[in-house]
């Protein structure tokens, strides 16, 4: 068989030295015209192979590059080397790949992050992408092993949709209408989706909330997990046009149950990943160590990267309410010596990201649920609270983050939700279907919206959203 081979992982953890073996990977470097430090993506550490002088033709040597292909037999062999118990002794070595060493894009040096995105398609095959792309794995295993243990059913909702779940306006629109201007319109010059794919006008989807709630009304407790998208034009290290979500929905929960049940979950993975993931979160903890080293002394953050996760894991987050935190905002230094660029003067208005990441890095030092904030300056569906001026609204706060969730208990008395709607100019017919979870059988029930990519940023402590997905989409960009 082709692929008879253990995986690089496997062999390093393997302390039985005498035994042959086959390992494929791909060269990181081949030097002294005897080792090669060879690499299959199971673990950042390189196996060392040797080919020991005299044994193997020049011809294969010199096909021996950064970034070839190749497959190895060998016997195990204690290693002499340090940093490595095993290495393999190769017998035969096989080009399954060649890779032309003038061409092949990463040499083996230290790439820029902002290079390393524009080759994406290559950047896997680099320590850092290797690390954070395991350890986004290992999150979203984490996320289905959490709700799986506690019941819950895993819903996929629609991508395609005519609903805008947010009611921000912020959609790709979907259509199969020509764009040279030969689409039919209706009388006031508009076009008539009728003629359109769906008999309407549909988009992207900006959330699997709406659908969620449906099915939390029958299974009690769901979540989805899948892409999502937003046409904001926000070039920030935090925005992607596609980013992934992952949304739970809960019957009989209530706010303070969709805080404990977000706060639960957010330490479980980081946990899971903590144990899953060690070698590539050490690996990461030193680069950007490194990285902070660069920094002036005052722009440094006072915990390392695992330090900060074994806070995050180990501590309550702090909750206070919207109107608290204005509080604490308006009173602050920053605030009176004005050093946010939008100074906070009074009740009501909406959190920038400077307010976020001071009320979490400079004030509490840890993660916050911000709680009940103003109606106005939040969506539709969310319960309005006694007071009659806000809502059970839950925002979590990360350090170096900002919003990491956004939730909300939600509003089941059908008067009050569809008065809510009026006043925001939702049109009920077109939400009929969601009212009706309203109109038969309606419960308490909250749920939340977590972004994968700013969780997998949170762990990975990178920088930049781009450098935690795969392929990122944002404001023109969408190579590959
Ligand atoms: O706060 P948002 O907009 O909430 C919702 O979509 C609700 N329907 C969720 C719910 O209650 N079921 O988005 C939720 C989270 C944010 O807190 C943020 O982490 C992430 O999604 N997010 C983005 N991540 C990357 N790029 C973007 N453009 C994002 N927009 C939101
Ligand atoms: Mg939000």
């Amino acid at each position: 068989m082709f692929n008879k081979r253990i995986k690089i992982k496997a062999l390093l953890a393997a302390e039985n030295t005498g035994v042959d073996a086959t390992v494929m990977g791909w060269v990181r470097t081949f030097r002294n015209n005897q080792f090669i430090a060879l690499n299959d993506g199971s673990t950042n550490h390189n196996l060392q192979v040797v080919a020991s002088l005299g044994e193997f033709d020049d011809t294969i040597l010199k096909r021996l590059t950064t970034g070839a292909c190749i497959k190895v037999t060998g016997q195990v062999i204690a290693s002499l080397g340090k940093g490595q118990k095993v290495e393999l002794k190769a017998s035969t070595i096989e080009i399954l790949g060649d890779s032309d060493a003038e061409k092949f894009p990463l040499q083996p040096k230290k790439h820029s992050l902002e290079f390393l995105r524009e080759i994406a398609h290559m950047r896997f095959r680099t320590n850092t992408f290797g690390a954070i792309f395991r350890i986004r794995h290992s999150l979203a295993f984490a996320v289905h092993q959490f709700f799986n243990d506690r019941g819950f059913v895993y819903l996929h909702t629609p991508i395609i949709t005519a609903s805008d779940a947010e009611g921000a306006g912020e959609m790709f629109r979907v259509t199969t209408l020509p764009m040279d201007g030969s689409a039919p319109k209706n009388e006031d010059g508009s076009i008539n989706y009728k003629d359109d794919f769906f008999g309407r006008s549909t988009n992207l989807t900006v959330s699997g909330q709406l659908e969620g709630e449906l099915a939390a009304m029958a299974f009690s407790d769901i979540y989805t997990f899948g892409p999502t998208f937003r046409a904001e034009n926000s070039n920030t290290t935090r925005h992607l046009a596609e980013f992934w979500m992952i949304e739970p929905e809960v019957a009989f929960n209530d706010l303070e149950d969709n805080m404990d049940l977000a706060e639960a979950f957010i330490k479980y993975v980081i946990q899971y990943a903590m144990e899953q993931n060690k070698e590539d979160l050490e690996f990461l903890a030193q680069r950007l160590e490194e990285e902070e080293k660069q920094k002036p002394l005052t722009e440094r953050s006072e915990m390392g990267l695992l330090d900060k996760l074994n806070f995050v894991v180990n501590n309550d987050f702090e909750r206070l309410t919207y109107t608290e935190a204005i509080e604490i905002l308006k009173e602050s230094n920053y605030n009176k010596k004005k050093k946010f660029q939008y100074l906070i003067e009074g009740w009501g208005v909406d959190l920038q990201s400077e307010h976020e990441r001071y009320l979490v890095e400079k004030h509490f030092k840890k993660p916050v649920i911000l709680t009940n904030y103003p109606k106005d300056i939040k969506s539709f569906y969310m319960r309005l609270n006694e007071d009659g001026k806000t809502v059970a609204a839950m925002d979590i706060l990360a350090p170096g983050i900002g919003e990491i969730v956004g939730g909300s208990q939600r509003e089941e008395r059908l008067d009050k939700l569809t008065a809510r709607m009026a006043e925001m100019h939702i049109p009920a017919e077109e939400l009929n279907w969601y009212l009706d979870t309203r109109r038969f059988g309606s419960c308490p029930h909250a749920g939340f919206g977590l972004g994968f990519e700013r969780l997998v940023q949170f762990v990975t402590g990178m920088g930049n959203i781009r450098d935690v997905i795969p392929f990122p989409r944002f404001p023109k960009s969408a190579e590959f």
